[in-house]
């Protein structure tokens, strides 16, 4: 198909306002708001750390999405064509760079991880090998992770999924491959919330997530709680811009941004109640990140009826998670590379994998034959996640925000930001979301950023 038939000019927009809200919300939902969200929130102070974090979901993360929204729906680039066109000029096109560079570190780190979950999808169907025990399963996954050709596979696997994915374009693959898997997350998701409302503990795992203890709010959750805001929310990268590039001009700016933060929050907390039940029937003690849902869980699935079965759910919504992910992630460097080198859709995949690839065999290499080398005491894999998350994602959405805020003509955002028909007055949540790109974003990811250094 040439570039310039109607066909594949409407590939380059979505289509449906459905189809713009399930991927946004596709790219925020995620391997954090699954594997990390409850148990952050269960050790920090449950409700508490629930209290501080949707505060900052309302008065940092949907200003800061929406300042993504209008840098990449006013332009109609990727991320560094748009802060070209919008004239920023030094240091406010840092984002351009940062957002770039993460967008090819993350997909390095990520999708080993999203590797796993097919290793463990294909663990699921064999029952584990018949172990039950977090201690042996503790083994069974370093086993697995340090044996290269295994997770190699499951990484190229992973990114090749990815890449067919993102080849087929806008509407055609990121639109129609959300469309489909976002809803069949939600399904999963509450049939494990419901069934695990049915369970012995599950009185004390709500309460583990739900009852406040305001003495354990501490600086330090404070911070934690603002970090978890960014990752989760995908915000500071470009990729919320990127996509925000394909929305048409009726797609309501403050309304999807509102939209993608109220729901993947409701997600991080189902998957709270979809856990912790789980976890204190079987007087299993929470664990973090990747020790939560590829130990503790597997454990718990051998030990329940039909556990098999809900074994290879779970894994399937972690893929289906991931991907959704993944896929916005690859968008911002695809969309750079065939606007800015001017290639065609296929060929710029081709070298973005290429790119993407090298970085992520070095990161699941980083579990075996790489281990020993370490950069400032990190592994290749912990240094990238290192540099996205407390490097180049909050100093990426502390420049988008100060740039929205205080650069960007007023005219520009207004024009963005008020839905049609509406454009008589200025709305007052304008005035809100822009005092809050001023001056409350950019002084709490400064702190953020320090603290995070520290
Ligand atoms: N929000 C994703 C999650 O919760 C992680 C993430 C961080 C991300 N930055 C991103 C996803 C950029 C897509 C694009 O797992």
């Amino acid at each position: 198909m040439n570039n310039d038939s109607p066909q594949a000019a409407s590939n380059q927009f979505f289509k449906t306002r459905l189809g713009v809200i399930a991927a946004t919300v596709g790219s925020a939902v995620g391997l954090g708001n699954i594997g990390r969200f409850p148990y952050e929130a269960g050790n920090n102070g449950g409700a508490a750390f629930l209290f501080v974090y949707i505060f900052f979901v309302v008065a940092i993360g949907i200003p800061v999405i929406c300042a993504e929204f209008v840098i990449g729906r006013s332009t109609r680039r990727n991320i560094a064509g748009a802060f070209r066109e919008l004239h920023a000029g030094f240091p406010w096109n840092l984002p351009a760079g940062t957002g770039l560079l993460a967008s090819f570190l993350i997909m390095g780190f990520y999708s080993v991880v999203a590797g796993w979950t097919i290793y463990y999808l294909y663990e699921s169907f064999s029952g584990f090998g018949g172990i039950a025990e977090t201690a042996q399963l503790h083994e069974r996954f370093d086993a697995f992770t340090q044996t290269p050709w295994k997770s190699l596979v499951c990484t190229l696997l992973f990114l090749l999924v990815n890449f067919l994915v993102i080849s087929r374009g806008i509407r055609n693959g990121i639109e129609k491959f959300s469309n489909i898997m976002m809803p069949l997350l939600v399904v999963i998701l509450l049939a494990f919330c419901i069934n695990s409302l049915f369970l012995p503990g599950a009185k004390e795992g709500l309460s583990f997530l739900f009852s406040p203890d305001f003495s354990k709010i501490t600086p330090g959750v404070v911070l934690s709680a603002m970090g978890q805001t960014f990752f989760s929310l995908s915000v500071g990268m470009g990729t919320l811009a990127t996509y925000a590039s394909y929305f048409n001009d009726r797609t309501a700016l403050v309304r999807t941004a509102s939209v993608t933060a109220v729901s993947d929050t409701i997600v991080a907390i189902l998957a709270g109640i979809m856990i912790f039940p789980a976890v204190f029937s079987f007087g299993i003690q929470p664990e973090a990140g990747p020790r939560l849902v590829f130990e503790v869980l597997p454990s718990i699935f051998m030990k329940i009826p039909l556990g098999a079965l809900w074994s290879t759910l779970f894994f399937i919504l972690l893929f289906m998670a991931s991907l959704t992910s993944t896929i916005s992630m690859t968008e911002v460097s695809t969309s750079y590379i065939i606007q800015e080198w001017k290639l065609s859709r296929k060929k710029a995949v081709v070298v973005n994998a290429i790119i993407v690839t090298v970085l992520a065999v070095i990161c699941a290499l980083s579990f075996s034959v790489l281990s020993g080398i370490k950069i400032a005491g990190m592994t290749f894999f912990n240094l990238s996640d290192f540099l996205v998350s407390n490097i180049l994602m909050p100093l990426g959405g502390m420049f988008i925000s100060a740039f929205v805020g205080w650069r960007l003509e007023r005219r520009v955002l207004r024009r963005q930001l008020t839905p049609e028909g509406h454009s008589a007055r200025t709305p007052r949540y304008i005035s809100l979301i822009v005092f809050s790109l001023k001056y409350v974003t950019p002084v709490c990811i400064f702190l953020v950023f320090i603290f995070g250094l520290l």
